[in-house]
């Protein structure tokens, strides 16, 4: 399947999504992430923004709290209520996530919520937010993964990729490139039993780990 194709499928659904209130989340990464004040986040594949807003009102108007999505119809909705609720430690920024408009080492946590998955190279999505992650920062990740190894025909559909099952792979592959990325002290937080999609096993499992270095979190150091 063609990059374009893939962004076409995905900026369709999503912008379809973006005025619903539909539950998109597949766990409980921004929650887990127990984000404190002063510290700076970033949410990828923020969607309509719930989150990126909720880390703000922890994080405080000393901290600051990043969006990354591809989705126009999100961004524009994330912006919007914002503004609309006058959050002004918030910002949203149009990227795939293989290329986070960061800085290296400028973020304290990394959330993420049943985005991953529609990224065609998770490997890179994991080493950018390795890359991002301050030393000693730490990352929740909630996201779902298949069973088994899903067939190419399916892993080749767009459509089936937007959809948030075909994009999914194996929780091993997931371990092993968050472990390449250099991230460690990994653990899961919670899993889901697992469901079916599209003639397919996937569950849901919220990891967390850290970027080794550092002294600790913001503000123990
Ligand atoms: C299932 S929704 C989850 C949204 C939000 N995290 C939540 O829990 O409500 C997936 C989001 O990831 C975004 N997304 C999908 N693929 C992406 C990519 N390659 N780069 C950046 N964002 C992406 C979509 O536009 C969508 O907003």
């Amino acid at each position: 399947m063609a990059d374009d194709e893939r962004a076409k499928a995905i900026g369709r659904r999503y912008g379809e999504l973006a005025e619903s209130s539909s539950d998109l989340s597949c766990g409980g990464a921004a929650g887990r992430a127990c984000a404190r004040p002063g510290e700076t986040c970033l949410d990828l594949g923020s969607g309509r923004g719930g989150d990126v807003l909720r880390l703000a009102a922890a994080v405080g108007p000393s901290g600051f709290c990043w969006g990354v999505d591809v989705s126009d119809g999100m961004l524009e909705r994330a912006r919007r209520d914002a503004e609309r609720l006058g959050v002004r430690n918030v910002g949203f920024l149009k990227s795939p996530l293989e290329r986070i408009p960061l800085p290296d080492a400028s973020v304290d946590v990394v959330v993420s919520d049943c985005a991953i998955n529609h990224a065609a190279d998770k490997g890179a999505v994991w080493a950018e937010i390795a890359r991002v992650l301050r030393p000693g920062g730490r990352f929740v990740v909630s996201d779902i993964h298949a069973l088994a190894d899903v067939p190419e025909e399916l892993r080749s559909d767009p459509r089936a990729v937007a959809e948030c099952w075909a994009g999914a792979v194996r929780r091993e592959v997931t371990l092993a490139a968050v472990r390449a990325a250099g991230l460690a002290g990994l653990e899961v937080l919670e899993e889901s039993a697992p469901y079916e999609r599209g003639g397919i096993r996937i569950a849901s499992m919220t990891l967390a780990g850290t970027k080794p270095g550092g002294g600790g979190r913001k503000g123990e150091e």
